[in-house]
């Protein structure tokens, strides 16, 4: 099968690339400078021309707050880009797989959200990543896949935030503990997308690492395998007022994706220790 990756650069799309490489599937990995998913003649001649079986678009505005000021052009790249790939994945006989987010919920539930679950945003970046969500629809084979929470090496993370906080010398660290979810660790959601596609699905699927937490619990558990001596101090979500609001339980269940897969969703925790082994790696090359 031939894979095309749109935003091959980012924490999905580079995770993404690296693991169906691993396994000699065959990749078309392209990053902005290759495809602006946004220009329309040139998603039509990309993907006419790499004829590829399926299309995981991994290109979006992920900066959550500016989007609340820029929400057209959050729109324009979450929402109509979306439309170009359904349609060009149909003129190429091509399934796009469209990553989303917890985002498009409320977080008014206190239980997992379904796939079925009423979407409800309440942010502008939310909003745009609903649009996307139907203009993947317009794909006819089609796979939307919604997770949470990433850290992973090609990008700002939450772990690389708590690690910028220790650098500068923060101590207590202040973080919300009122807003639940579940982090997920890039590699993980690539290895899970590949098995989602490889086994045929198709609609919505969930897919996020166990279990679920809060920020401070996330934070604790950093500081925890870093081995910092500091302390993390619990805060409310109006403590840190933020541009955009976000859900304050966005738990996705992932129900769909255990039963239809058979597998249960991998751990963070243990996603973190990899994360943190892999830059202590990296940094001692550096040296
Ligand atoms: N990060 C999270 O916590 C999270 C949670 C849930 C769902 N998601 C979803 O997961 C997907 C992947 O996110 P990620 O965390 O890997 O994001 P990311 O690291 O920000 O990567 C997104 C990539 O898209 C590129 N891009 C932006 N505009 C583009 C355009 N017009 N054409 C082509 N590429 C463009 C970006 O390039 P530049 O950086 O050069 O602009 C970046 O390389 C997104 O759909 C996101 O909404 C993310």
């Amino acid at each position: 099968m031939k894979w095309l990756i749109t935003g091959a650069a980012g924490m999905v799309g580079s995770d993404l690339r690296q693991a169906l490489t691993l396994r000699g599937e065959t990749v078309v990995a392209l990053d902005k400078s290759r495809l602006d998913i946004t220009d329309s003649a040139r998603v039509h001649e990309v993907i006419s021309s790499a004829r590829p079986d399926i299309i995981v678009n991994c290109a979006a505005w992920t900066r959550v707050d500016d989007a609340e000021a820029n929400e057209a052009a959050a729109n324009a790249i979450n929402g109509s880009a979306v439309e170009l790939l359904a349609r060009s994945a149909n003129d190429s006989n091509a399934q796009l797989v469209q990553l989303s987010t917890d985002f498009v919920f409320d977080g008014s539930k206190r239980a997992p959200y379904d796939i079925n679950d009423r979407t409800s945003p309440l942010s502008a970046y939310g909003r745009s990543k609903l649009l996307g969500e139907h203009a993947a629809a317009h794909a006819k084979r089609h796979l939307i896949l919604r997770t949470s929470w990433l850290f992973g090496k090609s990008g700002p993370n939450f772990v690389e935030a708590i690690r910028r906080q220790l650098g500068k010398g923060t101590n207590p660290l202040r973080v919300v503990n009122d807003q639940r979810g579940r982090p997920t660790y890039t590699p993980h959601l690539a290895e899970a997308l590949i098995r989602v596609v490889n086994g045929g699905a198709t609609g919505i699927v969930h897919y996020v690492d166990e279990p679920e937490c809060t920020w401070y619990d996330f934070a604790c558990a950093i500081v925890e395998e870093l081995g910092a001596a500091v302390s993390v101090t619990p805060v409310s979500t109006a403590e840190f007022p933020r541009p955009a609001t976000r859900p304050a339980y966005s738990v996705l269940s992932t129900e769909r994706y255990e039963r239809m897969t058979g597998v249960r969703p991998e751990s963070w925790r243990e996603g973190l220790r990899q994360y943190l082994s892999n830059f202590e790696a990296r940094s001692s090359k550096l040296e």
